[in-house]
C-alpha cells in the first residue's frame, strides 16, 4: 500500500485544522510539506454552522458558505485555497493506527502516512444512547449531530416528516439549539432532560428560567427530570413513540439527541501522557512526546488564568489553541519561542432571536440582573459569578458587540465587589465602567 510523508500532518480536519492551515500559510510553508487527514469528505469548515443555519427552513446555510476561517472574520478557505498553498488535503481517510514511535498513521484503507511534526486535532464523537444499551435506540431517525453527513441525515428527516413530532434528549448545547431550529421548521418539539433546569453545566437557576420561558413561549414543550429509557419503532425501524423513565410515553416522528461529546483521543491511548479525559499538553499545545501537538477539543492545557489545566469544547479555544500551536512549532524551528498560551475562556449559543456570551470561569456566587422577563421584546440580562470578593465569570444575552466586550474585560480583569446588591442594581454599568 501506499506511504506518503509529510514534514507536517495535522489529523482531523475540523476548525482547528483548518486554523492551524491559515496559520502555516502565514507564517510560511513550501508547497507538499502539509497535509490534512480528515475522514471527513469536505475541507474544513466552522462546526457551529450545522446546528443552526444549517438546518434553517428557508436560506439555510451551505457549503463553501462556511468554509474555516469565516467565523472568526476572516478569508474562507476554499478547496481551491489549499491547491494554491501546496497542502494536500487527505479527505474521506479515517486514520484508525497511530505508532508515535515511528512517527506513521494508518488509514482504514491500509495507506500510510509518516510525519516529522504532528498535530493531533480530531475533536470529539458524540455519546450514544446505544452505548448505554438504551432499548430501541437503534432505531431510524434517532439521530445525533456531529458532522455534516450527520446535519444532511436531519435534514432529510426534517423533509420525510414534515410538520411531524420531535423529541429532543439532552438540555445542554445541542438541545437548546436543536430544538429551537427543529420548532422553526415546525415541528411540534418537545425536550427530554434529566437536570432540574437546562444546560446545567454553565446557567444558573436563573438563567435557565428565562430560556425555558422564552422556549415555552416559542411552542417547546420541556419535560425535566427524567430520562429516555426506550423507544418504540414501527414495522419500517422508524421511531414512533420514546419511552422515559417516569413512565411517560411521548409520540415521536424524529429523535435527536444531545447528551455529551467525547474527546478523541483512543488512537493514542498509552503513547502520550493524559489528563482530565484529554491529551497532556503544554503551554504551546505540545504532548509529552516531543514533536506531537494536540489542539482543540481534544486538549487538556495550562488555564494561566485560573492556574489550572483544563479542556474546552468550544470553537473559539479550538482556533486559538490551533493558532499557538502552529506559531510554536515555527519558532522553534528558527530556535526562538512565543508567549504561553493565556486563554480567557469564551462560550457562546444562538438560537430563536436570542444570542447570549460567556467570558471567564462559572464558579462562586452569582448575581442575576437586567430584563430577564421572557416575554419581552428585547430581552437584555445577565449574570455575574463572585468568587474571594472578585468576578471571574459574566454572562449576557442580548448584548451589542459593545457590551460584550465589556464583560469579556470584567472577566479578564476580575474586578473587586464588596456590595453584590449594588453590582446586581448597576448589572451592564459595572462593566461599562471597568
Ligand atoms: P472538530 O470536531 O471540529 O474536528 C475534528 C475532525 O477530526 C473532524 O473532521 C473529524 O472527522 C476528524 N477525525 C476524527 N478522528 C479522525 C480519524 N481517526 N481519522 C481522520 N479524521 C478524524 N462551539 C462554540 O463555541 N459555539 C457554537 O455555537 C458551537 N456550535 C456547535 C455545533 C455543533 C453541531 C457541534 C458538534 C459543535 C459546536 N461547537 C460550538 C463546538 C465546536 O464546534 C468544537 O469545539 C470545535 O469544532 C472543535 O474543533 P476541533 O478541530 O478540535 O474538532
Ligand atoms: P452537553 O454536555 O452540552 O449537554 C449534555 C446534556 O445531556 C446535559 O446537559 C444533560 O441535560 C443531558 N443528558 C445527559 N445524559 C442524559 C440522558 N441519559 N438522557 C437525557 N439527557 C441526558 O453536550 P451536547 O449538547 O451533546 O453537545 C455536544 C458537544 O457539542 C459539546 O462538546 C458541546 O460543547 C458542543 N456544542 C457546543 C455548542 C456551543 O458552544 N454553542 C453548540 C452545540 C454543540
Amino acid at each position: 500500500m501506499a506511504e506518503k510523508h509529510f514534514k507536517y500532518v495535522i489529523l482531523g480536519g475540523g476548525v482547528a485544522a483548518g486554523y492551524a492551515a491559515r496559520e502555516f500559510a502565514k507564517q510560511g510553508i513550501n508547497k507538499g510539506e502539509l497535509a490534512i487527514i480528515s475522514k471527513e469528505a469536505v475541507a474544513p469548515y466552522e462546526r457551529p454552522a450545522l446546528s443552526k443555519g444549517y438546518l434553517f427552513p428557508q436560506g439555510a446555510a451551505r457549503l463553501p458558505g462556511f468554509h474555516t476561517c469565516v467565523g472568526s472574520g476572516g478569508e474562507r478557505l476554499l478547496p481551491e485555497w489549499y491547491e494554491e498553498k501546496g497542502i494536500e488535503l487527505i479527505l474521506s481517510t479515517e486514520i484508525v493506527k497511530a505508532d508515535l514511535s515511528s512517527k506513521s498513521l494508518t488509514s482504514a484503507a491500509g495507506s500510510t502516512f509518516t510525519y516529522d511534526i504532528l498535530i493531533i486535532a480530531t475533536g470529539s464523537s458524540v455519546i450514544k444512547l446505544t452505548d448505554f444499551g438504551v432499548q430501541g435506540a437503534d432505531a431510524n431517525n434517532i439521530l445525533y449531530l456531529r458532522e455534516i453527513d450527520d446535519a444532511d441525515k436531519l435534514v432529510a428527516a426534517i423533509q420525510a416528516k414534515k410538520d411531524g413530532k420531535a423529541v429532543i434528549v439532552g438540555g445542554g448545547y445541542i438541545g437548546l439549539e436543536l430544538s429551537a431550529v427543529l420548532r422553526l421548521n415546525n415541528l411540534d418539539v418537545t425536550m427530554v432532560y434529566p437536570e432540574p433546569w437546562c444546560m446545567p453545566r454553565l446557567f444558573t437557576a436563573g438563567i435557565a428560567a428565562f430560556y425555558e420561558g422564552y422556549y415555552a413561549n416559542k411552542g417547546v414543550k420541556i419535560v425535566k427530570g427524567t430520562v429516555a429509557v426506550g423507544f418504540d419503532s414501527d414495522s419500517n425501524g422508524d421511531v414512533t413513540a420514546v419511552k422515559l423513565k417516569d413512565g411517560r410515553v411521548l409520540d415521536a416522528d424524529i429523535v435527536v439527541v444531545g447528551v455529551g461529546g467525547r474527546p478523541l483521543t483512543s488512537l493514542f491511548k498509552g503513547q502520550l501522557a493524559e489528563e482530565k479525559g484529554g491529551i497532556k499538553t503544554d503551554a504551546f499545545f505540545q504532548t509529552s512526546v516531543p514533536g506531537v501537538y494536540a489542539v482543540g477539543d481534544v486538549a487538556t492545557f495550562p488555564m494561566m488564568l485560573y492556574g489550572d489545566l483544563r479542556r474546552v469544547e468550544h470553537v473559539d479555544h479550538s482556533r486559538k489553541s490551533a493558532e499557538q500551536a502552529v506559531k510554536a512549532i515555527k519558532a522553534s524551528e528558527e530556535g526562538k519561542s512565543v508567549e504561553e498560551y493565556d486563554y480567557l475562556p469564551y462560550f457562546y449559543s444562538r438560537s430563536f432571536d436570542l444570542a447570549w456570551q460567556f467570558y471567564g470561569d462559572n464558579v462562586g456566587d452569582t448575581v442575576l440582573f437586567g430584563d430577564n422577563d421572557p416575554a419581552s421584546a428585547k430581552p437584555k440580562f445577565g449574570s455575574y459569578w463572585i468568587k474571594d470578593g472578585k468576578i471571574f465569570g459574566a454572562f449576557l444575552e442580548g448584548g451589542s458587540a459593545d457590551e460584550n466586550n465589556a464583560i469579556a474585560k470584567v472577566a479578564r480583569v476580575q474586578p473587586a465587589v464588596s456590595d453584590l446588591n449594588v453590582l446586581t442594581q448597576e448589572g451592564l454599568q459595572f462593566a461599562a465602567k471597568i
